[in-house]
Order: C-alpha cells, then structure tokens, then sequence
C-alpha cells in the first residue's frame, strides 16, 4: 500500500525532532549533503518504528533537489516538506552559505510546491538572523520573493561587495527564506497546501555548538544568558511549533513566519542586548 510521503532536508536535530513529531506512519525520505548523517538519523528513527529512507542530498543543487524529488514520488503522494538543511555563519564561507541557505531553499520550496499534494503542507527553517538584520527596502523585500531563482544569486544587494562577512550573508539568506515563504505560500495555496518558515534562536544541535566554538561563540553565549528566557532552546521546542502548523490547529496559517527564540531579539532591540554606541 502506498503511504503519503514526508521530504524531510537535513538529518539533524532540528529535522528529526520535527520527523519525529509529524512522520509517523509516512514514508520519510530524508535528504542529507552527508549520507553518513543521513544513514544514522534513518536507523535511529526505523529502530524506532519509523519508515525512513536516506538519501544523499546537496541543498545547493537543482538537480540534486529534482532527484531527492523523483524519489519520494516513487513511494507516493508528496504531503510534508521539512526543510531543515542547512550551513551556520561558522561553517561556511559567503558564497556556500547563500548558495544553500538562499538558492537552495528557494529552490526546493519552488520545486515541492509544483507536485505537493492538495492538503499539503511544509515548513522551512529560518533563523532569528532574519530578524536581527536592519529592514531591507521594500524593492529589495520583492526582489528576495520574487526574483526566479535561477536569478536570485545575481542580484545587486548579494553581491560581493555588498556582503560584509558570513553572518551578513547568512542573515539576508534567512531573511530572504522568509519572504520566498510568503511568495510560494500564493502558489501552494493554489494546490491547497501551505507553507510556513520558522525562525529559531539559539537551539543546541551541531550547527549551534559550531557557533558557540567559533569566533562568536562569546556572543552567542551572552545572547542566551541574557535573553528573557535565560536559555538556549531545543529542537523538539521548534517542532511544538511545527506540530501547530503542520496540523489542522494550522490550517489558517500560511506565508507566515513563527519567531522561537526565547525572547532574544526582543532584547536585541528593546532590553538588555541592544547593541551599545561606542
Ligand atoms: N541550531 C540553531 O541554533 C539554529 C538557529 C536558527 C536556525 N537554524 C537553522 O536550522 C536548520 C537546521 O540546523 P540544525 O541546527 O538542526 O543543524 P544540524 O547541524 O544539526 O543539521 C544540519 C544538517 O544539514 C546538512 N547539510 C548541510 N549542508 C547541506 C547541503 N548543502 N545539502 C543537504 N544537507 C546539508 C548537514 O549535513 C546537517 O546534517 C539550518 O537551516 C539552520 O540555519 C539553527
């Protein structure tokens, strides 16, 4: 019998914290840049009941993504996307970082939202780095939504020159995930289906002990202990709020963006982590 079908990208923490939740009694077909991480997730989860498959992914690769693609529609109808890959500030340099954060994620939701079956419905990760950022133009907001993908990359405001380092380059690709999420949520709705990103803080997993070992580690460990909550959050809290959206609770929730960071931006702007004059 052929079951429905959950895409889920990146084998970490925060992917199989939200597979967990949302992936019971699908075929989970689980994309990873490393088959290493990919295989282990899958033989944790199916030790666990669950029907996974790992599959070997590059985020930053359209034909990779059309690949990972054609291989869940072998099993059945695609119902979830879980769009959790991706590389931090302190794992990549520029140009890795906006070729998987930005076009990669671009990408996939363009292409998932082609074939996502009526009903359906998908998050993607985006970060607390989205919102830290200074607002862009509203030309510049239309031309992360808008531009085809095949185009993003070229534009001005992502060129070179106009990128002072890997966390500016990571923040514009969160913000950028975040208004692609509002642009493809007008065409899944034409499918029926939804699409949400959500924008964690600091959550422990790899990616952010990377970060508190790299050159902002001091940063990071201040932003937590400072923050309202006093503490970095973790992966399963980032799928309480996926569960909202994915479920029926979910169904008026679509283009939005769900901010899960224990109050630290809050701070960043109005309280005790506002940046000082120097
Ligand atoms: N952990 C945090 O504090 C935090 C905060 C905000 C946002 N995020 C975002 O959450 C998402 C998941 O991060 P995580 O913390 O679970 O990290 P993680 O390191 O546990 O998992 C990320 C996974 O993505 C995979 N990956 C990297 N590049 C890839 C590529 N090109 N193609 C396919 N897979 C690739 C890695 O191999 C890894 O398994 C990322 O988009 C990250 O930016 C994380």
């Amino acid at each position: 019998m052929e079951k429905d079908v959950m895409i889920v990208t990146g084998a970490g923490q925060i992917g199989m914290a939200i597979a967990r939740r949302m992936g019971y009694g699908k075929k989970i077909i689980l994309g990873d840049k490393s088959s290493e991480n990919a295989q282990a997730a899958a033989k944790v989860m199916n030790d666990a009941g669950f029907d996974v498959q790992p599959v070997e992914l590059d985020l930053s690769s359209r034909d990779s993504i059309l690949d990972l693609i054609a291989e869940a529609e072998k099993e059945g109808e695609i119902t979830m996307l879980v769009n959790a890959a991706g590389v931090s500030p302190s794992q990549a340099p520029i140009e890795a970082i906006l070729k998987v954060d930005l076009y990669g994620t671009a990408v996939l939701l363009e292409e998932v939202g082609k074939v996502i079956a009526q009903g359906g419905v998908g998050v993607t990760i985006s970060s607390q780095s989205g919102h830290r950022m200074p607002q862009l133009s509203p030309q510049e907001d239309e031309q992360l939504a808008c531009t085809p993908t095949e185009e993003l990359l070229s534009l001005e405001l992502l060129q070179p020159g106009n990128i002072r380092d890997t966390l500016h380059a990571y923040q514009l690709a969160k913000r950028c995930n975040e208004k692609r999420v509002m642009a493809e949520a007008v065409k899944w709705g034409e499918r029926g289906a939804r699409i949400n990103s959500i924008s964690p803080g600091i959550i422990v997993t790899p990616l952010a002990i990377d970060e508190f070992n790299g050159p902002r580690g001091d940063f990071y460990k201040n932003m937590f202990a400072k923050c309202p909550a006093g503490r970095p959050g973790t992966a399963d809290e980032v799928a309480n709020v996926a569960e909202l959206l994915m479920g029926g609770k979910g169904a008026f929730i679509t283009g939005a963006d769900f901010l899960i960071d224990g109050g630290a931006t809050a701070s960043y702007f109005y309280g005790p982590l506002k940046p000082r004059e120097s």
